[in-house]
């Protein structure tokens, strides 16, 4: 049965797709990814939990410019995989050469924390609503529907034109309709399945009781940095912790501004909105280079200047957003506060630098399950697009001819099916209830490729099979 399912699509990949760099029928693990024990911060929602079709959509997403209104630019033009998902940009470039107004967050573990809003100042309420917003927005992918720029109904109607989507939205949700909330859900899934979890931290976390015990694998200076980060400044430590958690090293949710208020390319004005941080995981890469400048206005550009700004937290009277933790005075107490003053020795800030440099890890920079699946042309290589919610065991024999002329047969069991024919829009070009053989007149079809849809009315099962048309 699967031979001839591949068969088919042979046939079809010669008119629309070429060779073979995703491969449908074998996907890569995104669903049950390894997660260490001591992970226990989640912000997955039941309703999107990933799978591997899922994920692999959105893998496609997140790489596709033609996800953005002039098809220059991708998710992927301003979140690189050998930078942790960040920029090395100040500020990234949009769709039509302006600049974003914040820096690039990395995306590494944007699963695994307690905060569930995204963006550096937290507008986005989920990981699936912040997804699609870069698309609606004018500078970064354009279409935002305002002053002339096309809508997002404009982009799933170019979607539906693209020969790969149709097919890939029904191997997913079992049909081959395109709406927000689908690539919402598919771009999350591929985000949250970007994970770290094999840096020397995690080494040593693995056989350490918990994160304050010495970590056998670590040197003496990294481990007096991790009890730095970990210490609150009242028993000599930097008081990182507080807010950055260990093990996860997600932000609080509760945290507020840490005193950075500036604009990128504005110096007079200032922000009190940020009061996020992407996870500290891979702020270096394995070759110990820092993925971009740090901030939301990519204001520090080492991880010195980050030790040192906190600290001596610099109070400006026009903050009034700055944490409680970084005022410098009882929690409580009243005023702004002189800004906190910890007082680190050079050795201490080095060993805190040393500590932040074992977070880094090596598979997110390699893992092609996270790479850029379209080749240098933009072409991208399917195989296997024949299948959906495989309950393939009811079809005998696959449909045929395929190529198909001037009638359409279908092998099945019987049995009591709903069958749905949809053009490569997602349009329905015929339905019919059949209870077994089938045998149809398709002279009146478009030609192009069909989307084969066979529900079971009684367990609700869907099969979906792609089928070319020829005049
Ligand atoms: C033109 C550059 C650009 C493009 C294109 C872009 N982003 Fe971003 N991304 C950014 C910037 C800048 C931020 C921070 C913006 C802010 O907080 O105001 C960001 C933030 C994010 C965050 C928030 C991370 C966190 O921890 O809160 C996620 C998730 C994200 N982007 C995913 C995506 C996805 C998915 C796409 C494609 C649909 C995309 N981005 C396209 C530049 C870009
Ligand atoms: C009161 C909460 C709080 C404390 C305590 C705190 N931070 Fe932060 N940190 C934040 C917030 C909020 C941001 C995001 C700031 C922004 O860009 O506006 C941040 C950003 C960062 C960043 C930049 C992340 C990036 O992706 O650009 C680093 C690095 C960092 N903190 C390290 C530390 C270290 C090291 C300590 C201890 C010395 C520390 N933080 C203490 C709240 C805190």
């Amino acid at each position: 049965m699967k031979g001839t399912g591949l068969k088919v699509f042979a046939l079809i990949s010669t008119a629309a797709l070429i060779a073979a760099t995703i491969d449908l029928n074998n996907l890569d693990n995104y669903s049950d990814e390894p997660v260490p024990g001591y992970i226990l911060r989640d912000n997955t929602p039941d309703e999107n939990q990933i799978t591997d079709q899922g994920a692999t959509l959105g893998r496609i997403l997140f790489y596709d410019k033609k996800l953005s209104a002039n098809n220059a630019v991708a998710c992927a033009s301003c979140h690189h995989q050998q930078f942790a998902f960040g920029d090395t940009a100040l500020v990234s470039l949009g769709h039509l050469g302006g600049v974003t107004g914040r820096h690039a967050m990395r995306l590494v573990n944007a699963r695994y924390s307690e905060e569930s809003n995204f963006f550096w100042n937290e507008r986005a309420s989920s990981l699936e609503d912040q997804t699609t917003r870069p698309i609606q927005d004018a500078v970064e992918m354009g279409f935002s529907g305002q002053n002339g720029q096309p809508g997002l109904d404009s982009l799933i109607r170019k979607m539906e034109g693209i020969t790969y989507y149709p097919g890939l939205f029904a191997l997913v949700y079992g049909d081959p309709g395109i709406t927000e909330t689908r690539i919402q859900q598919a771009l999350a899934q591929f985000v949250r399945s970007i994970q770290s979890f094999d840096s020397r931290f995690d080494a040593g976390r693995a056989i350490a009781p918990n994160d304050g015990a010495p970590f056998p694998n670590f040197t003496p200076q990294e481990n007096q940095g991790k009890t730095i980060f970990l210490a609150p400044p009242a028993q000599g430590g930097a008081g990182c912790q507080g807010c950055h958690r260990a093990p996860e090293f997600d932000i609080d949710p509760l945290s507020l501004n840490n005193g950075i208020i500036g604009v990128a390319g504005d110096p007079d004005a200032i922000d009190l909105t940020n009061t996020k941080a992407p996870s500290l995981r891979d702020l270096f890469n394995p070759n110990g280079q820092l993925n971009g400048p740090l901030m939301h206005d990519g204001s520090l550009k080492t991880i010195r200047e980050v030790i040192d700004h906190y600290n001596q937290i610099t109070v400006d009277p026009a903050n009034t957003n700055l944490d409680p933790k970084l005022r410098g005075i009882p929690p409580g107490a009243p005023g702004p506060g002189p800004g906190q003053q910890l007082n680190l020795t050079d050795a201490q800030k080095n060993a805190l630098a040393a500590f932040l440099r074992t977070l880094t890890g090596n598979d997110i920079y390699t893992n092609p399950k996270w790479s850029d699946p379209f080749d240098e042309n933009g072409d991208l290589d399917l195989v296997g697009l024949t299948t959906a919610t495989v309950h393939h065991e009811i079809l005998r024999s696959v449909i045929f001819p395929n190529p198909l002329r001037s009638t359409f047969n279908l092998e099945i069991e019987p049995g009591n099916y709903d069958l749905s024919i949809f053009n490569s829009r997602g349009q329905l070009v015929h339905s019919a209830r059949i209870e077994g053989n089938t045998s149809i007149d398709a002279d009146a079809w478009p030609p192009g490729m069909l989307i084969v849809q066979i529900a079971d009315r009684r367990s609700g099962a869907k099969t979906v099979e792609k089928i070319l048309k020829v005049q």
